[in-house]
């Protein structure tokens, strides 16, 4: 967020744990009034959010989008991001699909019935440190036109 708000971009962050939160106030408060303007925290749970503005870009970083929830309910999360993205708007996934190996049934498989499901398109990027050394990777995706 911070990275975002440097470049003067209003940043928007939903966090479901209280503390999480005030570790991100705590560390705003002692960023340049110009730069902490652009953060805004929001309680809240990504299995379930709506806003009154719509988002060109939707980041779900640090492996977070697996971390706890099952299927169903990052079936939830994606149907809230449709929601509040705007038509040409973009949402990146790290890691979407994290621990594959250990579950019956690939995640990528369920990105692509998921895709088909709810009208958006995908493609994995692998991002590097920069010595080229494989870092991860990220879901790139955007509604399809209608
Ligand atoms: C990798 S940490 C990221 C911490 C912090 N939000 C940040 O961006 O630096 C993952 C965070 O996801 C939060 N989290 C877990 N389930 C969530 C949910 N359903 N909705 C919103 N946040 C959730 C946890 O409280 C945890 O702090």
């Amino acid at each position: 967020m911070r990275a975002l708000a440097e470049y003067g971009i209003d940043a928007y962050g939903i966090e479901a744990s209280r503390p999480m939160i005030t570790i991100g106030l705590t560390a705003r408060a002692k960023l340049p009034p110009e730069i902490r303007r652009n953060i805004h925290f929001c309680i809240g749970d990504m299995r379930s959010f709506s806003f009154e503005i719509q988002f060109p870009l939707i980041i779900i970083p640090f492996h977070s989008f697996w971390s706890n929830m099952n299927r169903a309910e990052a079936e939830q999360c994606v149907r809230c991001i449709l929601d509040v993205l705007t038509p040409a708007g973009v949402f990146l996934v790290d890691t979407p699909t994290l621990n594959d190996e250990f579950l019956l049934g690939s995640k990528y498989d369920w990105w692509v019935e998921t895709a088909e499901k709810f009208k958006f398109s995908f493609r994995m990027e692998r991002y590097t440190k920069p010595d080229g050394a494989r870092l991860g990777e990220i879901l790139v995706s955007q509604k399809n036109s209608p």
